[in-house]
């Protein structure tokens, strides 16, 4: 096993990855389409790059419609305002989140409502919920968390019973399937992120989805300063419903075609983090008291955006999550702490009487305090490289009395 390197022994990993030759995925292909497109002049949200993808990943995604814009925070703002989401509404959201999920509730004038998660897939727990729903309740926003998904059975039902709209976090959950159906279409629209991190990255991007015609056009107009689908500068147009307020959340056409690559190969890719995300699961539930992000049952393709290990059993206790990362960074291994929860994370920077907590989310807060996350691209590297990675969770949990001295 050794003497941990955190306290000047022999790190486990010697070259840590380097992250920015992993990651993103880059190709031949795309760099020449990037050319021909540079060349073309043609760059804009009117030329056709965006409009053929946001078709075909709107499509793979067993969607009708795609609406592309700038992120993923823009997506959800965008799904609420179309959704009609306003002042005096309240929208449910998971805390276990990135700061967008509540934020985009609070630029559309409405309230967030924090509800817990469920200990074992880490996404919203459904009871919960149900129990936080009042009459200004008008849509909740399951965040697919990590690439697990949400229970949607139990939170379709409820919301259905309601009238409640369901808005899908996907930012973690690209090309996912859940019961015979794709991620962002099992709700009324699915948002989706192209940041720089996510399983599909442009630096920066995002979409949503929908199969419902009329949601489709709000969104449109709302990201492209209020012209309808299709219509173009110095045309006739249309013009959006009086009540409908439309901004510029417009790109350019160069993220299109970065994603067009990426969307080809994201099922392979997808196959490849299961295959290792198994293989270290089985290896450390062996070897290790370490748990993992569970999946919901229904789950038929899991998403993977981060490899989520617990370090919730007895034997952890009394050690600072941040040691054990530490602990492990220091192997060489490039592993995080997660941000949640939200309503404690430091660029959260809201008055209290802006959001609703109705009870505490203590899993929310258990799971926080002892949860590490994984990137996906190491899922997806050689087998060999997948064993230093079991050999580093091995070498920190077998020296658990070293890293108590350590936290003093
Ligand atoms: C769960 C979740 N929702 C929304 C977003 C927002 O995406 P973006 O960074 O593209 O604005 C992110 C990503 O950062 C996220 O993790």
């Amino acid at each position: 096993v050794g003497e941990l390197a955190i306290v000047g022994g022999t790190p486990v990993i010697e070259n840590p990855l380097e992250w920015s030759a992993v990651w993103p995925p880059r190709d031949e292909a795309t760099a020449e389409r990037l050319r021909e497109l540079y060349f073309s002049g043609r760059w804009t949200a009117f030329d056709e790059p965006e409009a053929d993808f946001a078709r075909d990943f709107a499509r793979h995604h067993d969607s009708r419609h795609g609406v592309f814009t700038i992120n993923g925070t823009a997506t959800l703002h965008i799904a609420l305002a179309a959704c009609g989401v306003g002042p005096g509404d309240e929208v449910i959201v998971p805390p276990l989140t990135w700061y967008a999920t509540a934020m985009a509730v609070l630029y559309v004038g409405a309230r967030p409502v924090f509800v817990d998660i469920r200990p074992d897939t880490l996404c919203l727990d459904a009871e919960a919920f149900e129990a936080a729903i009042t009459p200004r309740t008008r849509a909740v926003i399951p965040v697919h968390t990590y690439g697990a998904f949400a229970d949607m059975e139990s939170i379709g039902r409820i919301a259905a019973r309601h009238g409640i709209r369901v808005i899908e976090d996907c930012a973690h959950m690209h090309g996912g399937v859940w019961d015979g159906r794709k991620a962002g279409s099992i709700g009324d629209i699915g948002s989706f992120s192209f940041q720089h991190s996510k399983t599909m990255a442009s630096a920066e991007g995002g979409i949503c989805v929908t199969n419902d015609d009329e949601l489709f056009e709000r969104m449109f107009r709302i990201k492209q300063i209020g012209y309808g689908p299709g219509e173009l500068p110095r045309q006739k147009k249309t013009g959006p419903p009086a009540d409908l307020f439309c901004y510029n959340f417009r790109v350019t056409a160069f993220p299109a075609v970065i994603l067009r690559e990426q969307l080809r190969t994201l099922d392979e890719r997808l196959v490849r983090y299961d295959r290792g995300a198994r293989y270290l699961e089985e290896r450390l539930t062996a070897s290790t008291n370490v748990r993992f992000q569970a999946r919901d049952p229904k789950t038929d393709v899991q998403g993977y955006f981060e490899w989520i290990s617990l370090f919730d059993h007895p034997d952890f206790a009394g050690i600072p999550i941040t040691l054990i990362r530490d602990a492990m960074q220091a192997e060489g291994l490039r592993i995080w702490v997660l941000d949640g929860p939200m309503y404690d994370f430091v660029l959260f920077n809201v008055s209290r009487d802006a959001y609703d907590i109705p009870r505490r989310c203590t899993v929310t807060e258990a799971i926080s305090a002892t949860a590490l996350g994984l990137h996906h691209v190491q899922l997806g590297r050689p087998e060999s490289e997948l064993d230093q990675v079991a050999e580093v969770f091995e070498k920190v949990t077998s020296n658990l009395d070293e890293l108590r001295v350590l936290s003093g």
